[in-house]
């Protein structure tokens, strides 16, 4: 039977705005609450970033014992973590951008066969506990945020992920935040959220950029868990860099033509980039081992998300999700980004030899937050795994006025790139599913031999399951469905976080 406490935190006047956007999925009580904060109707799409599947969560919740349908697999003994923007204390919604709600991690402690917890926790940067009416311990960092995009293992600690400036934050394994996390006081300025980490070579690499940098730095971390090297590749116009590819040879940059607008910054707007029409759009190849960035200038694309990368004899091959041009990371008025088209799983081969980059789409079925096996990266795979949530999609299209691609439906999918085929695992109108992430069985030999989690939610329920699917037996019946106390708003990454 499942039990759970909750607490409420969000209390007084000055957090009115914020209780006011958020509220249950599909509650009568959303629609009402919405209308009374922004003064319009809560179903015209006004804040379509503070709505519905993306409306932030009010609460921090503890939760024990959850009901299962089906079994949790015996081996999967670890936390299934999941981080997204998840706004607190807003005083004017109209003026948020989602991108940059503080983050809070959901978590579900699996072990024994059993969904022992579920916990959701803002990660308290100074502003969070600030809101929350917390001592933030020690000194604040430069430019601290509640870190709302990754959250990965990373030596024996869970640490949360940010891109552009903040540093990351150390979580305990009860989602409380430890203290922000600096690899052992060597990284100096701005992290990212998508980091490579080769398990073979036990390093973890990234690729950062600041507003005020005349490069991106390509990082290498090592097995000490210290920056061991630190290699400055030339950009202009100071890119967003959201993510990259790495190979066992290279280190693939992904210049796209989304710049800081100093203009911007100055005017107060909360996300200071935008689609640079002069600014080239150019693949960089860097050799792992340090070294120059070989750059190929290719038609303009908004570069979302890598599956993984690899070589193969003189060529590159990267697999990743991206999004037509022009891509504006701050729409127009939508509280978030907007796109003029719908994501695609497509490939580069960069040919080394020949000088040249060939792109082919792999699927045109929208689909997004692509992952592979992670003792796959930097070398070859077979297969993939993305999500489709129309709720996302519909909320970035708003601000163009093109309409929700159809196709553009709730289902998780499997690539098998040998084949080129694909495998859709459906959930029905409202699941929202989320990233998957793929967990390899104890013992698996085969690539797929394991479970994808990912949180879809319950429509019927009005809270979200963490499901459980055998990735060998894609579309069958999901091997558990374990139930949440609460909904869990679509939000960005996470990460299987084994115990052993
Ligand atoms: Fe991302």
């Amino acid at each position: 039977m499942a039990s759970h406490t909750r607490r409420r935190i969000l209390q007084g006047a000055a957090l009115a705005a914020a209780g006011s956007v958020v509220g249950g999925y599909g509650g009568g009580h959303y629609a009402a609450a919405a209308q009374a904060a922004t003064g319009r109707a809560a179903d015209g799409g006004e804040l379509p970033f503070l709505e519905g599947a993306l409306a932030p969560v009010t609460e921090e919740l503890t939760a024990f014992d959850l009901t299962v349908t089906g079994r949790v697999p015996r081996d999967l003994d670890g936390r299934y973590l999941r981080t997204g923007p998840n706004a607190l204390g807003l005083e004017d919604p109209r003026a948020h951008h989602w991108m940059l709600g503080d983050g809070m991690v959901h978590g579900v402690r699996l072990r024994g066969g059993r969904a022992e917890w579920y916990r959701n926790r803002w990660v308290r940067s100074s502003g969070v506990a600030r809101k929350l009416g917390e001592t933030y311990p020690g000194r604040v960092p430069p430019d601290d945020f509640a870190c709302n995009t990754h959250v990965i293992p990373y030596k024996g600690r869970i640490v949360a992920l940010q891109e552009g400036g903040p540093l990351p934050y150390e979580l305990d394994g009860e989602l409380g935040t430890v203290r922000p996390y600096d690899f052992r006081r060597t990284l100096k300025g701005a992290f990212t959220a998508h980091t490579k980490y080769d398990a073979a070579a036990d390093e973890l690499h990234a690729v950062t950029y600041y507003p005020t940098w005349d490069h991106v730095r390509h990082l290498v971390v090592d097995g000490t868990g210290r920056v061991a090297r630190t290699t400055r590749i030339p950009v202009a116009d100071a890119p967003m860099m959201h993510d990259f590819a790495l190979t066992r040879k290279y280190v693939v940059i992904v210049d796209v033509p989304i710049t800081f607008d100093p203009a911007a910054a100055d005017a107060g707007a909360p996300v200071p980039y935008v689609w640079n029409e002069r600014h080239p759009m150019r693949v960089g190849v860097v050799p792992r081992s340090g070294g120059a960035a070989r750059w190929f200038e290719i038609d303009p694309v908004y570069y979302s998300h890598t599956l993984n990368a690899y070589d193969q004899g003189h060529e590159v091959v990267v697999e990743y999700t991206s999004m037509p041009a022009p891509f504006h990371a701050a729409g127009r008025g939508s509280g978030g980004p907007s796109a003029t088209g719908a994501p695609t799983l497509d490939r580069w081969t960069i040919d080394l030899r020949g000088g040249r980059v060939r792109g082919t789409r792999l699927d045109d079925l929208p689909q997004e937050f692509p992952r592979v096996n992670e003792s796959l990266v930097s070398r070859r795979h077979r297969f993939g795994y993305t999500a489709s949530a129309a709720e996302m999609w519909r909320a970035y299209e708003t601000v163009d006025g093109v309409p929700p691609d159809e196709k553009f439906t709730n289902c998780l999918v499997k690539h098998d790139m040998a084949r080129g085929t694909k495998e859709v695992h459906r959930f029905p109108k409202g699941a929202a599913a989320s990233e998957p992430v793929f967990v390899p069985r104890r013992g698996a030999r085969d690539e797929d031999d394991g479970y994808v989690l990912s949180y879809v939610n319950d429509p019927d329920r009005g809270a979200t399951d963490l499901v459980v699917l055998s990735a060998q037996d894609f579309t069958g019946r999901p091997q558990a469905r374990i139930q949440l106390p609460g909904r869990v708003p679509l939000g960005f990454h996470g990460s299987w976080v084994a115990d052993r």
